[in-house]
């Protein structure tokens, strides 16, 4: 096992990993289900195909898969990790799906808990996990972020169901010196006064107990959406939380080698990118082949990334998570990889 530095401070980017499932339905195939087509859904989000889970996969059998791959990367054993962050909103258990997934690794020495941000949630889980490697306390961390909208999109709103799609990434990070420190900057935010714009509610179905009262039946209703309002909201904050970011660490955004956004819509990709003039070649997206895959979105993206060999190591990267509740985030990141 590698000796902990003596200065421990920051923490160091070393392992991805990914899962995606094996069902893919294309814009084509989803227009004899709604009233849509490939044109529309490709020009209005570039997405082309998403991937569903069908019935002999979930989406702990992903976040597994994703893990074990970041672990593989990163040469680690699983007894060797101490905590799993598991970043999803649709979990296969509402008590929680992070210990089943530390289970199936084999992670015996790990604590395991789920943690909800929607479409920021790997980015929130990342900052969160790096605070346990910083403060001393853990050394090996696996964030995963996975998410399956495909149980709670209804299939016949073509609004909604067009947009979404299943998948899992992981990011194995160990705690290093200050000096190596990957996580350079961040800032996150929350503003539930605006969350009304995208939901996954309960149904707020109430049957009757005993006489006189009555009891809450569970269950949610499918996501609900403003589509525009939460475009203004992305294009709006994503450059204004990022820009701080950059001025606050004085990067100029020519440095930057890699801009990894939250996969949501490529309109969005392109009017960040255009803020902070980032060309085409340097903006990230998988948009086309996965769809929204909401707290995935980004470990999947750099996982692929980082396998077909353009994010390298001592790569510089911005990345950014928006979504529902509203939260928003933003991080500076030198992706290290194995040694
Ligand atoms: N196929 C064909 N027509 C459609 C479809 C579809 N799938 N969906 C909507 N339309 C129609 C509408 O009915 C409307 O028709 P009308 O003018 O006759 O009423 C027309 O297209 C325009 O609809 P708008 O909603 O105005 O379309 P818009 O250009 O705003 O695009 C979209 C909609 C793609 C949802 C866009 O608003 C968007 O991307 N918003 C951001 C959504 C997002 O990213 N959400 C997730 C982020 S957070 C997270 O990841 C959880």
């Amino acid at each position: 096992m590698a000796e902990t530095p003596k200065n421990i401070g920051g923490v160091a980017l070393v392992g991805s990993g990914s899962a995606i499932p094996s069902q893919k339905v294309t814009n084509d195939e989803l227009g004899m289900r709604v009233d849509t087509n490939d044109l529309w859904i490709k020009s209005r989000t570039g997405i082309g195909a998403r991937r569903v889970i069908g019935p002999n996969e979930t989406l702990s059998d992903l976040s597994h898969l994703a893990g074990e791959a970041a672990l593989q990367m990163a040469g680690w054993s699983p007894e060797s990790v101490d905590l799993i962050l598991l970043a999803t909103s649709t979990p296969d258990d509402l008590f929680g799906s992070a210990p089943k997934v530390q289970a199936k690794l084999g992670a015996c020495n790990a604590v395991a808990f789920d943690l909800t941000a929607a479409c920021s949630g790997f980015l929130f889980a990342l900052v969160t996990a790096a605070q346990f490697l910083r403060g001393g306390s853990m050394r090996r961390a696996l964030v995963i972020g996975a998410d399956q909208l495909s149980r709670w999109v209804d299939w016949d709103d073509r609004r909604t169901c067009v947009l979404f799609g299943d998948g899992a990434g992981a990011v194995a990070i160990e705690a290093t010196s200050t000096e190596e420190d990957a996580l350079i900057d961040f800032k996150l935010k929350s503003d539930g006064a605006r969350g009304d714009c995208l939901n996954l509610p309960q149904l707020g179905e109430f049957l009757p107990l005993i006489t006189g009262t009555t009891h809450q039946r569970g269950g949610f209703s499918p996501v609900q959406m403003n589509g525009q309002e939460v475009y203004k909201f992305a294009v709006r904050e994503v450059p204004a939380i990022l820009g701080e970011l950059l001025s606050a660490n004085k990067i100029d955004p020519e440095k930057l080698n890699w801009l990894l956004l939250h996969q949501a819509n490529q309109r969005i990709l392109d009017a960040v990118a255009q803020r902070f003039s980032i060309p085409q070649d340097k903006v990230l997206s998988n948009l086309a082949d996965y769809g929204n895959t909401s707290a995935a979105t980004i470990p999947l993206m750099l996982d692929e990334a980082v396998k077909d060999g353009r994010v390298q190591s001592g790569h510089l990267i911005a990345t950014s998570g928006f979504g529902a509740g509203l939260s928003w985030g933003a991080a500076l990141l030198r992706w290290r990889g194995p040694i």
